[in-house]
């Protein structure tokens, strides 16, 4: 019997894993230098932390969690993003406590069981941040700001930020009725999927794709223009900073996000290059969900982006980084006296930080050159009988074809990177 991975998951394979490589590089150096450090939580967490959290009438929570009894019969969770895990550490370990401004960054797998698809996985990979502990549209601006910087840092010229205020608590209600009144009036015209959202979550009626919502939905009310004074200030704030640092952005009034949790700014990066799952990043500000997973009022905001869609847009626009650097020196032995030498060799070289290769199969001298060319090896050494008597050798450079004669003793200094 063959094994095959799991539907809707990767292998990352050599070859493939130096792009990934590339772009953890760039996220770990952008989020030092705006100053956020990482945090590793578990992958998995209980069930009711996501419930709770993410909100019990999405698709995330009710359809697509890798949710399971584990043998003592607790509910536990495949984490489906990382801010709800962030925010439970934050809790759990008193980082408040310690610092008024927590600044926290991630990059990790994530599980949702949705239908896999170009750009849709059941196993992806996000990197994220969150800066708990401020209600300043500064920080808004600043995750936008962070995650342009990555994508820029990147290559990534194609994109595009949506923004909207998704309100608060104490204007959402009475809009949300509004909403409800008006898409109660045009239900007939709105599809089987939008009727049922009406009744369980009606905003995500608003970013529903079907043409014939969109059309049904066009003159609905619109969050953002029946925010409170307050929810009205911070995103006039976030624009004008925006603005300030040069992001070009455009307000979506029907950006209501797949996530419960957000208040007041949330926001998207999409591209252009991807089908039509199109995000490359999402979020916004939570300033509910930190005491509703029971901590002491603290508001926040992050956001988080997919791995897998930025490789498909660097890839698309030919700006996947390529490692092409093979090891440093390739040992071509004639015997196995010689092998055993150059293995001895190599564990020393190695542990210089020389990145060293030879032969494990015995192959022949030709076979071992082609291997050595195929493994893109900066120098080859041969070495045999008369090589170890002599204690001399030839170090031949592939690069040039150029050969020149060292002490079998040195070889390190005769090596240039
Ligand atoms: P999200 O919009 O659910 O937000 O996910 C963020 C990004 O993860 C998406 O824009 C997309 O690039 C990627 N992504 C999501 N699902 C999949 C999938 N099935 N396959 C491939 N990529 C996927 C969150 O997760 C929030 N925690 C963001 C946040 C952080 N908000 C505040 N802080």
């Amino acid at each position: 019997m063959k094994f095959k991975s799991i539907k809707g998951t990767k292998d990352i394979l050599p070859g493939e894993v130096e792009a990934w490589q590339h772009v953890e590089r760039v996220v770990h150096r952008v989020m030092r230098d705006f100053n956020y450090r990482e945090i590793r939580t578990p992958v998995f967490e209980t069930t009711a932390l996501f419930s709770r959290s993410i909100g019990e009438l999405t698709d995330i929570v009710n359809k697509e969690m890798y949710t399971f009894l584990d043998r003592s019969e607790e509910s536990v969770t495949l984490k489906p993003e990382g801010t709800a895990s962030v925010l439970r550490a934050y809790i759990q370990n008193n980082l408040g406590e310690q610092s008024p401004l927590v600044k926290v960054y991630y990059m990790g797998p994530m599980f949702r069981q949705e239908r896999p698809q170009a750009g849709r996985l059941r196993q992806f990979h996000q990197f994220g941040a969150e800066a708990i502990g401020s209600q300043s549209p500064l920080l808004d601006v600043e995750m936008t700001a962070l995650a342009l910087e990555i994508y820029s840092q990147l290559g990534i010229k194609q994109f595009e930020l949506k923004i909207n205020s998704v309100g608060c608590e104490k204007c959402r209600p009475q809009y949300k009725e509004l909403l409800v009144a008006e898409l109660t009036r045009i239900q007939s015209k709105l599809s089987p999927e939008s009727q049922a959202r009406l009744k369980q979550n009606p905003l995500r009626v608003l970013d529903s794709k079907d043409e014939g919502d969109k059309a049904a939905t066009k003159n609905v009310p619109l969050m953002k223009d029946h925010l409170c004074t307050e929810c009205v200030e911070h995103f006039t704030k976030v624009q004008q900073l925006l603005n300030a640092i040069g992001i070009k952005y455009a307000i979506d009034g029907r950006l209501v996000r797949g996530l419960d949790y957000y208040t007041k700014t949330a926001y998207e990066i999409t591209s252009t290059a991807l089908g039509s799952q199109d995000a490359l990043a999402g979020g916004g500000r939570y300033d509910l969900l930190v005491e509703k997973l029971g901590g002491k009022p603290t508001p926040g905001v992050g956001f988080a982006a997919g791995i897998e869609r930025l490789l498909m847009v660097l890839e698309k626009s030919g700006n996947t980084p390529k490692d092409e650097a093979g090891p440093v020196l390739f040992f071509v032995a004639l015997d196995n006296s010689s092998l055993t030498w150059a293995f001895a060799e190599a564990t020393k070289l190695r542990a210089k930080g020389i990145a060293v290769e030879l032969d494990y199969l015995g192959r022949s001298v030709k076979a071992q050159m082609r291997e050595a060319n195929r493994q893109n090896a900066r120098y080859v050494v041969v070495v045999g009988e008369t090589e170890l008597k002599s204690g001399k050798a030839k170090l031949k450079d592939m690069r040039n074809g150029g050969e020149q004669e060292i002490s079998l003793e040195r070889i390190d200094g005769s090596l240039q990177s």
